[in-house]
Parts: structure tokens; sequence; C-alpha cells
């Protein structure tokens, strides 16, 4: 894709840390990310990287809006490099989901008062619910265009440190997400109402990062294109018409997901369910896919690629279980030199399965 060649289609989807300070990586980070570039992956791509302070989920998620950030940020992109792998980053604004808990000491917004909380942002002042009860403050015309001006400037900075392929946080419910979605978007002006305007703020970001994101890199996006709402067919049409859209705006590829906008939503969870829905993307919309959810199984990710339902599959949960995920695949599917997806200081051991040879000492 465009300069960038992938050794394999296998990637790590953006899977958030919590172990930031200040949006800063800290010494959890970069082990982490270069234990799954080791393991033969062809595409790592770094958490969701907030563009400013509010935009983070929790106060554990990394960030891009300042020097410092992209510091340590630019240690990421060489270590995965240096492993053979591509190294991605996803940016976003986490919304009205945003000032939260860390999943394991809640998941839920921060108590009123709490002084590691901040004040949401969202298109409209409807809290997501549940869990998650904040009101958020309406936009107004000068926030969003703070916030474009905020993704461009995370842009440049993953750009400078070294990342080869930039990922959009279009989706999950976070800020883009929820102005594309009826559930988040009551908007009056022209960036709520028809599927159109509920686009505008995503089209826009995109045309800004364009400008600037290197034209033989690739630009990418993680969109939720479905709700499982029961507003589904509705949902998935307007996907797809954007979904030209940004492909007309200079897309390379789109990472099909889910819009987690609603509490009332019914995920038929089952392996690679998202395989059909991102294959109409791709036929639709014109435009190169991925998918994540449930793609562990080697029959069900081989099958995706040869019938060119996917170009790229991606393996989270996967890599967190084990992150020579690639070459545990390769080795059961008996791919010969399956041991080279991995450093020669681990492949020449491996290659030799299952013992030393005759005569062969371990030292
Ligand atoms: C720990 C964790 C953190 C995640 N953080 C993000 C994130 O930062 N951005 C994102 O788009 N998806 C995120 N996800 C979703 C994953 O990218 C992926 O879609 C999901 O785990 C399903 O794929 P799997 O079945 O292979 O795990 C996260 C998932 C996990 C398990």
């Amino acid at each position: 894709m465009k300069s960038i060649t992938l050794r394999n289609r296998i990637a790590v989807p953006p899977m958030c840390q919590y172990s930031a300070v200040d949006g800063a990586i800290t010494d959890w980070h970069l082990p982490h990310y270069l234990g799954m570039a080791r393991g033969g992956a062809g595409l790592v791509i770094v958490e969701a990287t907030a563009v400013s302070p509010e935009g983070r989920i929790t106060p554990g998620c990394t960030g891009l809006w300042n020097d410092m950030q992209a510091e340590g940020m630019a240690r990421v992109a060489a270590a995965i490099k240096s492993a053979g792998a591509v190294p991605g980053i996803q940016i976003g604004h986490a919304g009205r989901k945003a000032s939260a808990n860390r999943p394991w000491e809640g998941d839920d917004h921060m108590a009123d008062g709490d002084p590691r909380g901040w004040p949401t942002l969202s298109p409209s002042a409807i809290a997501f619910g549940a869990n998650l009860p904040q009101i958020p403050a309406e936009m107004t015309p000068a926030d969003i265009a703070r916030v474009k001006a905020d993704f461009v400037s995370a842009a440049i900075r993953a750009r400078d440190a070294g990342f080869e392929w930039l990922e959009l946080h279009f989706a999950h419910g976070y800020l883009a997400q929820s102005f594309f979605s009826v559930h988040a978007n009551h908007r009056t002006d022209a960036y709520g109402g028809d599927a159109e305007h509920r686009g505008r703020f995503l089209i826009e970001t995109l045309q800004a990062v364009r400008a600037i994101w290197p034209e033989h890199l690739p630009l990418t996006a993680r969109f939720g294109v479905i709700e499982f709402d029961g507003r589904d067919e509705e949902t998935l049409d307007e996907a797809i018409a954007l979904t030209r859209k940004f492909r007309e705006t200079g897309l390379d590829l789109l990472s099909v997901s889910m819009g987690f906008s609603t509490m009332t939503a019914n995920i038929p969870w089952t392996p690679a369910f998202m395989v059909p829905i991102a294959e109409r993307v791709r036929r639709e919309g014109g435009i190169p896919v991925a998918t994540a959810w449930g793609m562990d199984d080697p029959a069900d990710a081989e099958r995706a690629i040869a019938e060119d339902q996917l170009d790229i599959v991606m393996v989270g949960r996967g890599h967190l279980a084990d992150p020579h995920y690639p070459f545990r695949t390769a080795r059961a599917l008996d791919l010969p030199k399956s041991s080279s997806l991995l450093p020669e200081q681990y492949a020449y051991w491996l290659s030799r399965y299952p013992g030393p040879q005759n005569g062969e000492s371990i030292d």
C-alpha cells in the first residue's frame, strides 16, 4: 500500500494500555510493542492516542499533544520497525466517553469532583448512559475547529516520530463516531441532521490530516459502520456512502468496526462475525478493508484473505495472550520457514523444533 509493504497481512490493532503518565509512555510500552513486533505481525498499530488532554479515555491514555510525548512515541515507532513490522498509530478523541477510570478500576466516569477528571465534549449534550453518565458540553463551532486542528498537530507529531501508517479513530462511540451517530448527534447546524451532515466532521478531519500526512504513506481510519441497534441497514448504507467519500478524500484503507454508541445494541458475538460486513464495505465502498473481532482462528483468517473479503486481518487479544501469535499460526498451518517470522536470536533455536539435532548442544 503506497510505498509500504507489509511482510504479511496480520496486524495488531490498537489496544489501549492505560499505562501512560500525562499522556507520555512509561516503561510498560516499549517492551509491550517491541514484543508483538518481534512476534511476526506485518503491522503493529499503537493504541488510541489522544490529540488533546480532554480527548483521553482515561488518565492513563497516551497522547500526542506535546513534544515530550512525541519523543517517547518515536522510540516506540523505531522499536517496532527494528523488529521488521511497520509502525502504525491510532489518533483520536474520546468525546463523551472521556474522563473515565481504567477498565480494571471501574471502567466508569470519574465521580463529580474527582480532581483527576475533566469536562467532556460531544456534538450534543447527551450522555452515553449507564456507567458513563457525565453529560458532555455541546461543541461550539470554535470547539470543532480546535479539535480538527488538534488532529492535524497530532498527525504531524506522529509523522515526525517515524510512524508509517496512521489510523484516525472514527469508531467505538468516541468523538468522531458520535458525530456520525443518530444516538449522539442531535445538532441542527451543518454538523447534524442527515447522514451527509453527520459525516461532515469526519470528512473535514480527514481532509485536514490528508493535507499534512505524506502522500507516500497509508492514511486509514477505523469506523463503526453498524451499531446492531435494529437500524442496521440504514446505518450501513449511510456508512458505505460516507466511506466512498473517505476514498475520494484520500483514505487508503478502512478498518471496519462497530459504533458502540448506544447501550441498547445486541451484538452477535461469534468468531469472524464482522467479515461479511467488512466485505460489503470493501465491495460497495470501493476501498481496501481490515477487520478484527474474533479472527484468531487461522482458517477464518486464511479464508477471508483468499476469498478477497479482507485485505488485512487484525488480531488483538490473541497477541496479548501470545505476542508470537503469527509464528504460532504459521507453525499450526505447517507453513515453511515459520521461524523466519521471529528475530534470529529466537528463530535459530525454534527452527530446530522439537529439540537439538544429534551432536548439537544448546549453550
Ligand atoms: C486491551 C484492549 C484495548 C483496546 N483498545 C483499543 C483502542 O485503543 N482502539 C481501538 O480502536 N480498539 C481498541 N480495542 C479493540 C481492539 O482493537 C480489537 O478490535 C478487539 O480486541 C477485537 O479483536 P480481537 O477479538 O482480536 O481481540 C481494544 C481492545 C482491547 C482488548
